[in-house]
């Protein structure tokens, strides 16, 4: 897929990863719709990026607010190519946790609800735009390609550590969707690739203890220190320009293999 002159929809766009898939995105000829909760952010990037930006206000939590942002993408820019899903939640909290309080279990569910269905919805409305706005397009690649879905799934989906039941469950479930999907939309030229990014340098971590951020760098390989986010958004841009991969998970993570903590 060329980047240039696509149009990607980004979940979770206003912060960490999905605000530098979005900058790289543009620099590379993209026009992206910007897609978060968070309204002061995403608008303010919005407006830095330009023209080749519009900023909607959605929960992915809601099928209807994601679905009228897909539809915006189409209004404003006349076609859907793409899709990142950035949008996610990190929670930590033990099944037992300290004197004796229990994993709330709304909070299990919150992290599903934001992490997996939040995904599952954005492929949903990005599809059904993706195959409509192909259906109008007489170009198409040599390969016959018309769309591709990034969805951000973590290391945490295969070496969960203590205290992330949900977060964990969240990830695995994420990278359970991408070959399903890969396998349904083949036939209309549209590739289903996760990432599983390992410590990145965003808010998300930032929020985390200094000790945890430390213990997660000691344990990488190399290079010694947290992912930062446009290496992340350089393997989203790889992703898009290479056809052949395809129903996968990718690891982006200094060799880490996370510990117990
Ligand atoms: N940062 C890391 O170390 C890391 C590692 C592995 C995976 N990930 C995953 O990458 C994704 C992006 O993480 P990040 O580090 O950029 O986090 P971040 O907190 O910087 O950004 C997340 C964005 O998602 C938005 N968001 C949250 N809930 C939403 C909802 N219900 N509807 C719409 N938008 C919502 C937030 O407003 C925020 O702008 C997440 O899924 C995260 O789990 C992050």
């Amino acid at each position: 897929m060329k980047i240039d002159n696509s149009v990607v929809m980004i979940t979770g766009a206003a912060s960490g990863l999905g605000r530098a898939t979005a900058e790289r995105l543009v620099a590379l000829g993209a026009r992206v719709l910007l897609v978060d909760l968070d309204a002061t952010q995403g608008s303010a990037l919005a407006a830095s990026l330009g023209s080749a930006a519009h900023f909607v206000q959605a929960d992915v939590t809601s099928d209807e607010q994601l679905d009228r942002a897909a539809d915006a993408g189409v209004s404003q820019f006349g076609k859907l190519t793409g899709l990142v899903t950035c949008a996610g939640l990190l929670y930590a909290h033990k099944l037992i946790g300290r004197e004796g309080r229990t994993h709330d279990a709304a909070a299990f569910e919150r992290v599903l609800r934001v992490n997996v269905t939040g995904t599952f919805l954005a492929m949903r409305a990005a599809s059904r735009v993706i195959l409509a706005s192909a259906a109008r397009e007489t170009e198409t690649s040599s390969d016959g390609e018309r769309g591709v879905l990034v969805l951000v799934s973590s290391v945490a989906a295969t070496e969960g550590q203590l205290g992330q039941l949900a977060y964990a469950a969240s990830k695995g479930a994420v990278a359970s969707m991408v070959l399903p999907a890969a396998r349904e939309l083949a036939s209309a030229g549209v590739r289903v690739v996760a990432i599983a990014p390992a410590a990145m340098e965003t808010p998300m971590i930032a929020a985390a203890p200094a000790s945890v951020q430390q213990s997660l760098v000691d344990q990488t390989l190399f290079p010694r220190r947290l992912g930062k986010p446009d290496e992340f958004a350089q393997l989203v841009e790889h992703i898009f320009e290479n056809t052949l991969i395809n129903g996968c998970t990718l690891r982006l993570d200094g060799g880490v293999r996370m510990s117990a903590k």
